[in-house]
């Protein structure tokens, strides 16, 4: 299915912004991502260009998924919901370092190229040299007819509508629903139940609703900005789902606020970056109500024991820390989806209150397409 983009849609519609308007679309691209796609007699979805049948995607062995930057951290947690729904191996890693590591090709590898412009020199290249090695690849691509998308064997598009905003916002949540559709896919041609298939479909029906209740909680998260946009550095942290969620967040908050930003698994403290927590370095957490809930409150009282401030991102609120901001609840692999989204309008508040040029960060384009 292809999906028109309307002239109106390229207007401010009384934002200030492209990234605050971009952030207020979500809501409707997930939608627009779900709209023809859902088979509920059989539990899975239908995927029309994938170009791959149902004999081609058992013969799957491993998944390669290749992007940069806002993509890469899409394809992370697209990884992820692949291994956990489909149960196939599969890992990111960004397109350039892919492309010049002379990667071992292997015929039962299902590689996927993410782009939000399809135009990406260094995902397009990695994208042509598998082609010229013999795999098999696809595209998870948001501009139609692009470059990646001519390139690839086949794909999906993930009509997130037009982003002008440097900033990814909404095309990061489309790739991320694009890719919990085709893990349910190829998760339905193997061992993913039929109940399975069913509760991961309910889960995909409530996105748009649930996003629309965390942009409506939009006023906290400015006051909150407000109480962290003094710190010249500051911390990310999450495990396993949270982990990539925590790593987009802390590149939206360097792209547009020029804050200083870094990455870990709540696992990895210990062993190293502990030593930078107090007072004035204030740590987001990515805290989801699943399996690691009693481990990552764990990290938070780390934290805490050495004075570090706290704001979580949590399905309730956190007692550790200073500041929680409450996020709906939805299936385990699919809350990655959700999580990322209240980051966004905090980044992009925190860049409001020093005044940055929000939708043209310094330095930054829209599409490398140079190398
Ligand atoms: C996103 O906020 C960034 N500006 C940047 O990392 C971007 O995601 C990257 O350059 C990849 O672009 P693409 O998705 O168009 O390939």
């Amino acid at each position: 299915t292809t999906v028109e983009w309307e002239a109106e849609s390229y207007d401010m519609g009384g934002h200030d912004t492209y990234m605050h308007k971009e952030i207020h679309e979500q809501a409707d691209a997930v939608d627009r991502a779900l709209r023809g796609r859902i088979d509920d007699r059989f539990s899975t979805v239908h995927l029309g260009g994938l170009n791959l049948d149902a004999r081609d995607a058992r013969a799957v062995r491993r998944v390669k998924i290749l992007g940069c930057g806002t993509s890469y951290h899409a394809g992370q947690i697209g990884a992820q919901m692949i291994e956990e729904l489909a149960r196939i191996p599969a890992d990111a890693e960004p397109a350039s370092e892919f492309r010049y590591r002379n990667p071992v090709v292997d015929p039962d590898t299902l590689y996927i190229a993410v782009s939000q412009s399809g135009e990406t020199y260094d995902v397009l290249a990695a994208v042509q040299e598998l082609k010229r090695k013999g795999a098999r690849v696809l595209g998870l691509v948001n501009v139609v007819g692009s470059a990646i998308a001519r390139e690839t064997d086949g794909g999906i598009y993930v009509h997130a509508g037009p982003e002008v905003c440097v900033v990814s916002t909404k095309c990061f949540t489309n790739m991320v629903v694009s890719f919990g559709l085709l893990a349910l896919h190829l998760g339905r041609t193997r061992d993913l139940s039929v109940a399975d298939g069913k509760r991961i479909i309910e889960g995909l029906r409530k996105l748009p609703a649930q996003i629309e209740e965390i942009l409506a909680g939009e006023e906290q998260i400015e006051k909150l900005s407000k109480e962290y946009a003094d710190a010249k550095s500051m911390m990310f942290i999450g495990r396993v789902r949270g982990y990539p969620v925590a790593r987009e967040a802390s590149l939206k908050l360097k792209e547009v606020s020029y804050i200083h930003a870094e990455a870990y698994p709540a696992s990895e403290l210990k062993h190293g970056p502990l030593a930078l927590i107090e007072p004035a370095m204030p740590t987001v957490a990515i805290v989801p109500d699943d399996d690691l809930l009693e481990k990552n409150r764990a990290a938070l009282e780390e934290i805490k024991a050495r004075s570090g401030r706290i704001l979580a991102v949590a399905h309730q609120e956190q007692e550790k820390a200073d500041h929680t901001i409450v996020v709906p609840k939805n299936e385990d692999e699919l809350d990655p989806i959700l999580m990322g989204i209240p980051l966004q309008l905090f980044a992009y508040y925190t860049a409001k209150a020093m005044g940055r040029d929000i939708d043209k960060p310094r330095n930054l384009a829209k599409s490398v397409t140079v190398e």
